[in-house]
This record gives structure tokens, sequence and C-alpha cells, in this order.
């Protein structure tokens, strides 16, 4: 061993050599061309043409400048932004749009969190939602049609193999379209199962905080955050977007309901059809049962309650 291999540097580093390249075969490219590399989680769905379209202008307007795609597994992010990035959720990414800087939010899980007409409008301008938003406005994306031959082109060059149908019905949709599409199909696979709500208040349940200053107080603090950008400033309201909870009319109905009936709109959300206290909801709140504790949701309804002289 005096001298051997280690007398022929040519020779060492030919070895050298070999084994480091050996090495990186057997732990980088043969696992990348193992199925378990390319995991895909179960209910994934291809984009469809219009959503694929909708990924194009994100891309083209640097949407991605500011915004990431990808929560990481640490506890402040997973409660900001909601459940953390699975490998299997990217499988029809190309090229992945995780992005490097937050100078807004995260949007991996922005699919469902709110309805299309609040895309809209904050696309239009997101001044109207948060005063101090740098958000660049995007009104001009509604006036732009889709271009469906151009669109054929790239999504071929993507391996995306869309019906002359498929694109034919881009026709007539706007980029506006398109960008609100994927938005709200971003993180759905990971989100659809849906943390039902447990809601274990009845309609007759009467609120333990009622009128309560301390809990108006809370109650304000916490709609100011949670649900201002949808029902308005005092709970006014905002035209096309969500009703008012400060007037008598619920669900579109006139005449006042229990507060219980008010927990658990908000706690539950509604979907179109559902029935509750003799309406019908058109549907469109979201649920904050999964994501609020009782003593919040009560907050909220001694809040929006003071609301209403
Ligand atoms: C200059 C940086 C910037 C750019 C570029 C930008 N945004 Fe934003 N975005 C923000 C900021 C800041 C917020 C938080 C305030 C607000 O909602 O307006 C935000 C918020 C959002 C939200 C709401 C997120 C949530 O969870 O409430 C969505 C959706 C969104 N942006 C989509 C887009 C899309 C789509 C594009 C590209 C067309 C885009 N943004 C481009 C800065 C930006
Ligand atoms: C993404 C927008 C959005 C957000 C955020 C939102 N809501 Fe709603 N809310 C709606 C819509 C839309 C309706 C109408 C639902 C229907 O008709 O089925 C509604 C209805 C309601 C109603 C019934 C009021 C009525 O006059 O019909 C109450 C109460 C309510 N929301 C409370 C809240 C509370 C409390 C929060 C915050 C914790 C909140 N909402 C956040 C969209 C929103």
């Amino acid at each position: 061993m005096k001298r051997g291999i280690y007398s022929k540097p040519v020779l060492f580093a030919v070895v050298a050599a070999v084994v480091i390249l050996i090495g990186t075969i057997v732990v980088v490219f043969i696992p990348m061309l193992t199925p378990q590399m390319h995991v895909k989680l179960e209910n994934l769905k291809p984009y469809t043409a219009l959503q694929l379209a909708g990924r194009d202008v994100y891309m083209s307007e640097g949407c991605h400048y500011c915004h990431t795609q990808t929560v990481r597994p640490l506890k402040a992010e997973v409660m900001r932004y909601g459940e953390f990035s699975k490998a299997g959720e990217f499988a029809y990414d190309h090229p992945f749009l995780w992005g490097t800087k937050r100078t807004g939010p995260d949007l991996a899980r922005i699919g469902g969190k709110y309805p299309d007409a609040w895309h809209y409008a904050h696309l239009e301008n997101s001044r109207n939602f948060f005063p101090d938003s740098n958000m660049p406005s995007y009104a001009w994306l509604k006036n732009n049609r889709l271009n469906p031959a151009q669109i054929e082109r790239s999504m071929r060059a993507l391996g995306f193999p869309y019906t002359a149908e498929e694109i034919a019905a881009l026709d007539g949709k706007t980029q506006m379209d398109a960008l609100v599409a994927y938005l709200q199909v971003i993180g759905t696979a990971v989100t659809a199962r849906a943390i039902a709500p447990k809601i274990d208040v009845a309609p007759e349940d009467k609120n333990p905080f009622a009128g309560d200053p301390k809990f108006i107080a809370k109650g304000k603090t916490l709609y100011d955050v949670h649900c201002l950008m949808c029902h308005g400033v005092d709970g006014k309201g905002v035209a096309g977007l969500a009703p008012s909870v400060a007037d008598n009319i619920w669900l579109d109905k006139e005449g006042d309901v229990t507060d219980g009936v008010i927990y658990i709109i908000t706690a539950n959300g509604t979907t179109a059809g559902m029935e509750i206290a003799g309406r019908t909801a058109k549907g469109g709140m979201p649920p904050f049962g999964a994501a609020m504790s009782r003593q919040e949701i009560w907050a909220l309804v001694t809040y929006m309650r003071s609301l209403q002289k």
C-alpha cells in the first residue's frame, strides 16, 4: 500500500472519476427513470384547454415574479396557506411555477378559495379590496380574446392532446376568463378532500356572548381579516359579490333569522340549493368552521348583530 495507485496520479484521477460517475448514475440518473420519481396524485387531472391557456397568461404576465406556488412543510406556512405541497401535484406543470419570491401571497392553495366573481374584481383592480395592494391592475385582460390557433400550437409543443372541439370552445373567451379558470384549479387535487366543518350548533341555539362589547370588538377584528374582502366595510355588502350582513335580508329573503342560523351559515358556508331557515341559498359563501373556533364564530355573529342597528 506504500506505493500502489497513490503514486500514479493519472491512473488515480481516472479511477476516481469512474467511481464518482458510477455513484452519480446510481443516485441521480437511475432514480430519474423510475416511476416513483414521477408521482401523480390520484385525483390530479390534466389541465383543460381553457385552464392551460390561463396558465400561459399567468406566465406571460409574470405573476410568478410576485407569487410562489409552493407551500413548505413549516408550521407557519401551513397555518397561513394550507396543506403543504406534494410532489404528486405538479405532474402536468411544464414548467413548474414554484417561483422564488413572495411579494404577494403564495397561490398554491388559491383554487376554490374565492368565487370566480372575486377574481374578476380583484384582477380588475386589487385596490378595490386591499387599499395598499401593489399588485398591478390586469383589467385589460378582459378585452383580449384568446387566439385558439396560437394556443393549439403551444399545447402541442407541451404535449397536451386536445381535440379540435376543445380548442374551438376557446373561441370568444378572454384571457381573463382563462386566467380565472386556471387560478380556480390550482391546488384543488390536494384541497378537494375538503375538510367538512363540524357544526355542533342548532338554529335555535342562543349566542352566549350576545351584546358583549369585548366580543363585538373581537368579531370586528376577525371580520376585517376574513370577511371584509367580500362583504365590504361595516358589512354593507359589495354589489355582485356578497350580500349585506348588516340588513334584515338573509339569503335573499326579508325577515330576521336566529343567531344560530347566522352561526351555521358562517361555519358551513353555502352551496347552491342548500336549505336553511326556510330559505334556499344561491351558494358562494365559503365555510369557516374548520378554520375558526366556536368562540371566534360566535364573536363574528355578535359583531354582525351589532351592525344591524
Ligand atoms: C408586483 C407584484 C404582483 C404581481 C406582478 C402580481 N401580484 Fe397578485 N398579489 C400581490 C400582492 C401584494 C397581493 C396581496 C394583496 C392583494 O390581494 O391585492 C396579491 C394577491 C393576489 C391574489 C389573492 C391571494 C389570496 O390568497 O388572497 C391572487 C389570486 C393574485 N394576487 C393573483 C395574481 C395573478 C393571477 C397575477 C398575474 C396576472 C398577479 N397576482 C400578479 C402582488 C402581485
Ligand atoms: C369569498 C367571498 C366571501 C367571503 C370571504 C365571506 N363571505 Fe359570507 N357570503 C358570501 C356570499 C356569496 C354569500 C351569499 C350566499 C348565498 O346566497 O348562498 C354570503 C352570505 C353570508 C351570510 C348570509 C347573509 C345574507 O344576507 O344572506 C352571512 C351571515 C355571511 N356570509 C357571513 C360571513 C362571514 C362572517 C364571513 C367571514 C368570516 C364571510 N361571510 C366571508 C361570500 C363571502
